[in-house]
């Protein structure tokens, strides 16, 4: 952090996760603190656990679980595989790659289908995997977070429902709540959800559910286990705990979270999060920029930067100058790419405030505008006016 964020009063959080707070959940975080069995708790971990299946738009349970995304990729892993199984992972960045490497460390035989950074998997590519081979299941990020990519989950879901003996995991973790993601539609047998993403929470809790289809391995998924073990969540959850010491804060947050979305439904926060997508491609359009993700996610934008200009200098420019962060590229994106987060409390002076900033770093970076400071301010301030 080369900024001023100490300074968190004009500090603006534009990564894709963490994301900016909304105030009301700064101000649940600060409320003292109670006991987890409590009468209190168990009615708001009740709302909760409820709640959240709207998000994933299931009938099935879903866990709230003390750890941060990864730990519920592991959760989907270890609740449903044994060593020696055969799985195909989609290794389209940096979060597929870490997917498939989880999986060997418990013995599990990785297939990779590497698809170029910045492009999105096809239900074809998968097709033809799966008339190759068994898999007991196929692993994917439905968006990609360090290339900013969207694959096409609806249709690869409809594929792998065919095979009788193939699960279709989802890491949702930067899709749920910013994209349209039906676990029960899109035949979804599992996934997974980061707090700190469009929950607009701090980084701290994953939520996961699964399918009946995924239900069925549980007794046996040799895979060995034990914060993980998923059977012990839901023996508790039955009676309306948490097995482990619950997250108290985060889930009274994440309850108020759940029930504005409840009362407000998930079609105006997609909305929301793509009017702010739609921005910042207006945005790069008329700096001449354009998208490093062939198929873009709502849920952050990928800007690819021209050859001369140097990505990592650019969003440490944003920050220094304007209290602003914006993320780097990762591994081979490195330097030639920032990622512009869309998710959490955006509101549209943040997003002047992004324009201002990306505008003139850019011309520190001499990467000199076509269009006057004053042209530039205009148009994006007409922009947010009429859409
Ligand atoms: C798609 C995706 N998967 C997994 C993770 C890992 O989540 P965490 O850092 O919360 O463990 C991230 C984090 O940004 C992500 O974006």
């Amino acid at each position: 952090m080369q900024g001023k964020a100490e300074n968190h009063f004009d500090y603006t959080l534009m990564a894709p996760g963490p994301v900016n707070l909304h105030p009301k959940v700064r101000e649940i975080l600060a409320h003292p603190m109670i006991h987890h069995r409590t009468p209190e708790f168990d009615k708001i971990l009740a709302q909760a656990l409820k709640r959240l299946k709207i998000v994933f738009q299931t009938e099935q349970p879903v866990y709230a679980l003390s750890s941060t995304g990864s730990g519920g990729m592991e959760v989907l892993l270890v609740n449903t595989l044994s060593p020696g199984d055969s799985i195909l992972v989609v290794n389209s960045g940096k979060f597929g790659e870490r997917w498939a490497e989880m999986a060997r460390t418990f013995g599990v035989q990785v297939d990779e289908l590497k698809i170029t950074w910045g492009q999105a998997v096809t239900p074809e590519h998968i097709a033809e995997k799966l008339k190759t081979k068994t898999y007991h299941a196929v692993l994917t990020q439905a968006c990609e977070t360090s290339t900013g990519v969207l694959h096409p989950i609806q249709k690869l879901g409809a594929v792998i429902k065919n095979y009788q003996h193939t699960l279709f995991l989802v890491d949702g973790i930067t899709a749920l709540g910013a994209v349209p993601l039906p676990m029960d539609e899109w035949s979804i047998d599992g996934l997974v959800g980061g707090s700190q993403k469009a929950f607009m929470l701090p980084t701290g809790m994953s939520f996961v559910s699964f399918s009946k289809k995924a239900h069925a391995r549980f007794e046996h998924a040799k895979i060995p286990k034990f914060y993980f073990d998923i059977r012990k969540e839901i023996a508790a959850n039955a009676k309306g705990e948490t097995f482990f010491s619950s997250n108290v804060s985060l889930i009274k947050a994440l309850n108020y979270v759940l029930a504005e979305i409840e009362s407000a439904g998930l079609a105006p926060l997609f909305k929301t999060i793509q009017r702010r997508a739609d921005f910042v491609a207006y945005l790069m359009e008329t700096l001449g920029l354009s998208s490093y993700a062939a198929v873009k996610s709502a849920s952050l934008t990928a800007v690819a930067l021209p050859n001369s200009t140097d990505g990592q200098k650019l969003r440490e420019l944003m920050e220094v100058d304007f209290n602003l962060t914006v993320m780097g590229g990762q591994d081979q994106a490195k330097g030639k790419i920032i990622r512009i987060g869309h998710m959490g409390y955006i509101q549209d002076k943040d997003q002047m405030h992004l324009a201002t900033a990306l505008y003139h770093s850019l011309q520190k970076l001499n990467m000199t505008p076509s269009i006057s400071f004053i042209d530039f301010q205009t148009q994006m301030k007409n922009w947010l006016a009429q859409n």
